[in-house]
């Protein structure tokens, strides 16, 4: 495979712009600095299917699909067709859209989890309802978390400008670990409204880990919320919680349901959504069922049914998981990916890191955009062809050490 004159000049000078401009130096989920540092590119100019061609025109076979949002292939025909005949009627009205309801039914239909629902934009929008309808559902103000839930201040991804004072409301347990949770619930006997945890980090919960926080949660009196804003969609169309056969309380949607469009949707048991208190819950804002979320959400659920989505992420990721792994080990080098097929994950040993990213970065010459540490993503996009020219690249990349 052709290792190209590879530069990344354009994506520095726009950085060093931004960062005059833009507080953060752009989109900061996307760590613009870090990833630079690691000689990958910041700037992307266009994408189509599963690929993208960065501002100083290099092509990439991506492995990250914009964080997850992106399921079926960038700019998606279908997608774009059908928002296209929406938006010739308008994107957003002073009053409700009989598409609303058609898209929850679908999704009722759909998730064995989702009996009732509410429509919202962006992930974060979604696990901060779920966590006030849960305060709202129990009358209690404490919540447990395990995982990244976004950017609000009760889900404390960093301290710097988020109230001390509601500091002690939002508790955190390690991943996988019952005792710790039980603990946690112990110390602080009716005062936990939720527990709120990402179903799949790593290499996927320990066996009865996700029924346990379930039934842990009630013995407490407290409500179990699945964050599936990374997995929904992916392992199945209802995440962990439907793959692993476990019903929680509620779960939080977003990313691929809507393959990039911002819609999000927090969903659950009719008795809880349905109770006075809930009821009585605000969550609303202007943006909230936008018609090209509502849209593409319609879209991709038809064409993941009609192209057999969840199995091919499937089929694909546990051939990409195999081979990269199997040459790594061939090789010695210290990377492998784990997780579960639809959502590889990378892990590098410490001390064989400086080797490990060198390949990497023989993998972006070769144009394959292999993420050092986030969670990787498939779509319908990538072929089985492109699988054995990654792990070909992996190879190829290792043999240049
Ligand atoms: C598990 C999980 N929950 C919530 C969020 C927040 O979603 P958003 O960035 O769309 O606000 C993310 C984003 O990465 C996520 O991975």
């Amino acid at each position: 495979m052709p290792v190209k004159p590879y530069n990344i000049e354009q994506s520095r000078a726009l950085l060093k712009r931004s960062d005059e401009l833009i507080v953060r130096g752009c989109q900061g989920h996307k760590r613009s600095h870090e990833m630079l540092a690691l000689g990958y590119p910041v700037f992307t100019q266009r994408a189509a299917g599963a690929r993208f061609w960065d501002v100083d025109g290099n092509e990439y076979l991506d492995y990250l699909m914009s964080f997850g949002p992106i399921l079926l292939g960038y700019n998606d025909p279908v997608v774009n067709a059908a928002v296209q005949r929406q938006m010739q009627e308008g994107a957003i009205y002073s009053t409700a859209h009989p598409k609303e309801l058609e898209v929850a039914e679908m999704l009722i239909e759909l998730i064995p989890a989702v009996e009732m629902l509410g429509f919202l934009i962006g992930g974060s929008a979604a696990t901060s309802a779920a966590v006030r309808l849960a305060r709202a559902y129990t009358g209690r103000d404490k919540v447990i978390r395990s995982g990244y839930h976004g950017w609000h201040d009760w889900a404390r991804p960093e301290d710097e400008g988020a109230p001390a004072i509601i500091a002690p409301l939002t508790l955190e347990v390690p991943y996988g670990d019952l005792d710790a949770l039980e603990e946690c619930f112990k110390q602080r006997d009716n005062q936990i409204a939720c527990v709120i945890m990402e179903t799949i980090r790593g290499d996927g919960p320990p066996a009865g880990f996700l029924q346990g926080c379930v039934d842990m949660a009630h013995r407490y009196g407290a409500l179990c919320i699945f964050d599936e804003i990374k997995v929904g969609f992916r392992v199945a169309f209802g995440g962990a919680g439907e793959y692993y056969g476990v019903t929680p309380d509620l779960t939080t949607f977003g990313k691929a349901c809507c393959n990039g469009y911002p819609g999000s949707f927090v969903a659950g048991r009719k008795e809880i959504l349905g109770s006075q208190q809930c009821q009585s819950t605000w969550m609303a804002a202007t943006f909230h069922c936008d018609l090209p979320s509502l849209v593409s959400i319609e879209t991709v659920i038809n064409e993941m049914k009609r192209r057999d989505g969840i199995a091919y992420q499937w089929k694909i990721g546990n051939r990409l998981i195999e081979g990269v792994n199997g040459v790594c080990e061939k090789a010695g080098l210290g990377y492998r990916l784990t997780g579960t097929g639809p959502m590889p994950t990378p892990v590098m040993e410490s001390e064989d890191k400086d080797r490990c990213i060198a390949m990497l970065q023989g993998c972006l010459a070769r144009g394959f955009y292999l993420h050092p540490s986030h969670p990787m993503f498939l779509s319908l996009s990538h072929t089985e062809e492109d699988i054995e020219n990654t792990i070909a690249a992996v190879q190829e990349s290792i043999a240049d050490l």
